[in-house]
């Protein structure tokens, strides 16, 4: 049997910004999803999926899911007409909006087919084949999911010809809680909105992207000095560059609200939105679990994790 993992990650500055080659930093996190594949007498493939998951997800992307998965096959050159394939897909990451939870399971698939067929894949060639399986889940994704979910760390991401992706070194990891909203989003949809807008409204968005790319510039400069309050300050001022392009939700802000109010540094959506996950920035077991009971306490599940492992 071949096994292998893909790491969840959280977006911390400039999800969908990213799609128009505006720099954004990701980091992995403390979760991980495992893929197990199974070499069967016969043709066809099948996924067993036993990932812990918010209700509705599973089903919500069965479909993107297969496209995924046939994208998977081709692209590691993989012939199910000539074999059978089973795949198992288990860890602790949580199969929801907002982690990474479709990009880490693609790296994770990518792995074990490389292990179980003696493929030798390197990560620059699994992180390529995750690309490839993120377009079943997202159309046209930035890459940005599938290059965290691949090498892990803490990671600057630009889109182009090639991507750019370094790796950011922070002195020691921080504490994140991710509040979930328990909203399954839908990317695709959320990316084609701003599309829209964008195009509709060219000159308030030129400015706002402007905006963003300043940031981030200002965003890797303060996680690299460790200035945790000045992260948390740009991740506030993130969050406001999200709003304006309406990606966020009650429910988002509404959590982000919450954690700033009960001593998070910075607090912001991250990933798709529309719904999916928040971010709050908790140096410190102490903040982190506060933070996470007053999410809790309304009624909304946290996600304990840190940063830059
Ligand atoms: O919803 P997630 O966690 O898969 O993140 C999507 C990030 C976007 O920037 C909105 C899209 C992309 O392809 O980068």
């Amino acid at each position: 049997m071949g096994e292998g993992s893909g790491y969840g990650k959280v977006i911390l500055f400039n999800e969908h910004f990213v799609v128009y080659s505006i720099p954004a930093i990701a980091s992995a996190i403390g979760s991980k999803t495992i893929a197990k594949v199974e070499h069967l007498e016969g043709k066809g493939w099948s996924i067993q999926d036993d990932r812990p998951a918010i209700p509705g997800y599973k089903k919500e992307k069965l479909d993107h899911q297969k496209e995924s998965m046939e994208r998977i096959l081709k692209a590691a050159g993989i012939d199910a007409n000539s074999t059978q394939i089973k795949i198992i897909l288990e860890g602790d990451l949580k199969a929801a909006s907002g982690v990474g939870a479709s990009a880490a399971s693609c790296a994770a698939i990518a792995r074990a087919l490389s292990r179980q067929f003696n493929l030798g894949f390197s990560d620059e060639k699994i992180n390529e084949i995750a690309y490839e399986g993120e377009k079943g889940y997202h159309g046209t994704p930035s890459g940005i999911d599938n290059t965290a979910a691949t090498f892990g760390g803490l990671i600057w991401f630009q889109k182009g010809e090639p991507n750019v992706m370094e790796r950011l070194k922070l002195k020691e990891p921080v504490e994140i809680v991710m509040g979930n909203t328990g909203v399954v989003a839908n990317t695709k949809a959320a990316v084609a909105g701003v599309k829209e807008r964008k195009e509709n409204e060219p000159e308030k968005y030129e400015n706002i992207f402007n905006a963003a790319n300043d940031l981030a510039q200002e965003a890797r400069k303060a996680l690299e000095s460790y200035d945790l309050e000045a992260v948390g300050n740009y991740m506030n001022k993130n969050h406001e560059l999200l709003q304006s392009i309406e990606v966020s939700s009650k429910d988002l802000d509404l959590l982000v609200e919450l954690a700033k109010d009960h001593g998070a540094l910075g607090a912001k959506m991250t990933g798709g939105g529309l719904g999916g996950y928040m971010v709050a920035l908790t140096p410190g077991k102490n903040v982190q679990e506060e933070v996470a009971k007053a999410m809790e306490k309304e009624g909304f599940e946290a996600l304990k994790t840190r940063i830059g492992i």
